[in-house]
């Protein structure tokens, strides 16, 4: 029985027989004998396998370049070498797909741009290993958080007739050719339909029954923003919760994101280290302190005062009312604060019509929390759920209660005060490995001009 290449290095005594399958990562030969270092992805580490000279199926062996498939039998024994407790002496060598001197993945070092490229191989290289690793590790823990807590999954449509950011940056669904828009009402699902930005409104309608909800899964925006934290393909988790306000939503996300930092710390050391030493040094100590210490809070109007008496030149302008850029909510979380700041209370004109209208008549109880490097990871508010102003806040943004009718029957039918919150999981992943682009978190990128592979 084949064993994967992590057990192995984890075993606690030699074995006498031992079955491993993987991919050759180096070659060496001496005199006598072949040392191959082979890596099947189930951890950053490799086994060291020794082939001696005459080992059944070795006879070609120094044609087993690098990205050569083999499967070994042998015994593992204590390795004399340093930095390694184990390595296999083969009994036996099994050729299953070769890989000549075109594989792509010959030496280390090869930048980002270049393995965007060849996505498809990139999961064998040491970096993306760790982070397709991490990422698969923190689905996990983001479903564990949830379940512990008694929220419920579920799972909302990909396609949708509903913006709910109200931005209009969605994708088109249809079947139709031609001009798209002459006769909608005879298209697949007989009216215009996209795909989801967001699974909320639907959410709200589940938490409106079961209290305490989340969902998980692909979100889209064709918003045309070439930049290294925009994918027009994301992940997003969604939680929404009944009888909960804005301090109650601000306090589950810093507790998610803690959580997730925790979660990192104990169960992916050996990636954390990766990319410690080869992407972000400052990392063990940036998770350390985000698992710590409470994250700061402040209103937009206090964000913005700071902002303008910053005297920092920014490209864009600070002004009440406008919406903070990147750099503002990096100066904010970077600079100023050097913590991760949950930003509340926006101005009603700059946020979707689904937040609560705040006592002042001017602000809504939309809250975002920024982290160092990335700046917004998570959006969330309370939500409107008084019936009259609900219309109202629809009428201010242009929209048509009756598209949202069901939405609306939510504030007829036994209202509550509810909350909730989005986390892009792609820019958790950059904060939490340090990788610095969007594109280097996600299996496959989708973004403006490429939907390769
Ligand atoms: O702030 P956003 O637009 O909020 C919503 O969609 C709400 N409906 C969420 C809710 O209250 N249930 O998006 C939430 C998060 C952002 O903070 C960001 O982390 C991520 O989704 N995000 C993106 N990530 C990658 N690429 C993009 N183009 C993203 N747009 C948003
Ligand atoms: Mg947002």
């Amino acid at each position: 029985m084949r064993i994967l290449i992590k057990h192995v290095l984890a075993s606690t005594e030699p074995k006498d027989s031992l079955s491993v399958k993987g991919w050759v990562r180096t070659r060496r030969d001496s005199k006598g004998f072949s040392f191959l270092e082979l890596n099947d992805g189930s951890c950053l580490a490799n086994l060291q396998v020794i082939v001696d000279e005459g080992t059944p199926g070795s006879e070609n062996i120094t044609h087993y370049a690098t990205g050569t498939s083999l499967a070994l039998e042998g015994k593992l024994v204590p390795s004399p070498a340093q930095g390694q407790k184990w390595e296999m002496r083969a009994s036996r060598v099994e050729l299953l797909g070769l890989a000549d001197a075109t594989y792509p993945l010959q030496k280390k070092g090869h930048s980002a741009e270049f393995m965007r490229t060849i996505a498809h191989l990139r999961p064998r290289s040491n970096l993306y290993g760790s982070v397709f690793r991490m990422r698969s590790k923190l689905a996990y823990a983001v479903h564990q958080f949830f379940q512990e807590r008694d929220f419920v999954y579920v799972h909302t449509p990909i396609i949708t007739a509903s913006d709910c950011e109200g931005a209009g940056e969605m994708f088109r669904v249809t079947t139709l050719k031609g001009n798209v828009d002459e006769k909608p009402e005879t298209d697949f699902f007989g009216k215009r339909t996209y795909l989801t930005v967001s699974g909320q409104l639907e959410g709200e309608t589940f938490a409106c029954a079961l209290s305490n909800i989340y969902t998980f899964g692909p979100t889209f925006r064709a918003e045309n923003s070439n930049t290294a934290r925009h994918a027009a393909e994301f992940w997003m988790i969604e939680p929404e919760m009944a009888f909960c306000d804005l301090q109650g939503d601000m306090d589950v996300a810093e507790s998610f994101i803690k959580a997730m930092a925790k979660y990192a710390q104990e169960h992916c050391a050996e990636d954390l280290a990766l990319f410690a030493k080869f992407v972000d040094k400052g990392l063990a100590e940036r998770l350390k302190f985000v698992v710590e210490r409470p994250f700061v809070r402040v209103t937009y109007t206090e964000a913005i005062d700071i902002l303008r008496k910053s005297g920092h030149a920014f490209e864009f302008p600070v002004e009440y009312g406008l919406n903070l850029q990147s750099e503002h909510e990096r100066f904010l979380t970077e600079q100023h604060f050097k913590s991760p700041v949950t930003v509340y209370n926006y101005p009603r004109e700059i946020k979707p019509f689904y937040m609560r209208l705040n006592e002042d008549g001017k602000t809504v109880t939309a809250m975002d929390v920024l982290v160092p490097g990335i700046g917004e990871v998570i959006g969330g508010a309370q939500r409107e759920e008084r019936l009259d102003q609900l219309l109202e806040n629809m009428r201010f943004h242009k929209l048509k209660p009756e598209d949202y009718w069901w939405y609306v029957d939510l504030r007829k039918y036994g209202t509550v005060p509810h909350a909730g919150f989005g986390l892009g999981f792609e820019r958790l992943l950059m904060f939490l490995t340090g990788v610095g682009n969007i594109r280097d978190v996600i299996p496959f990128a989708r973004t403006p001009g490429s939907a390769d592979f």
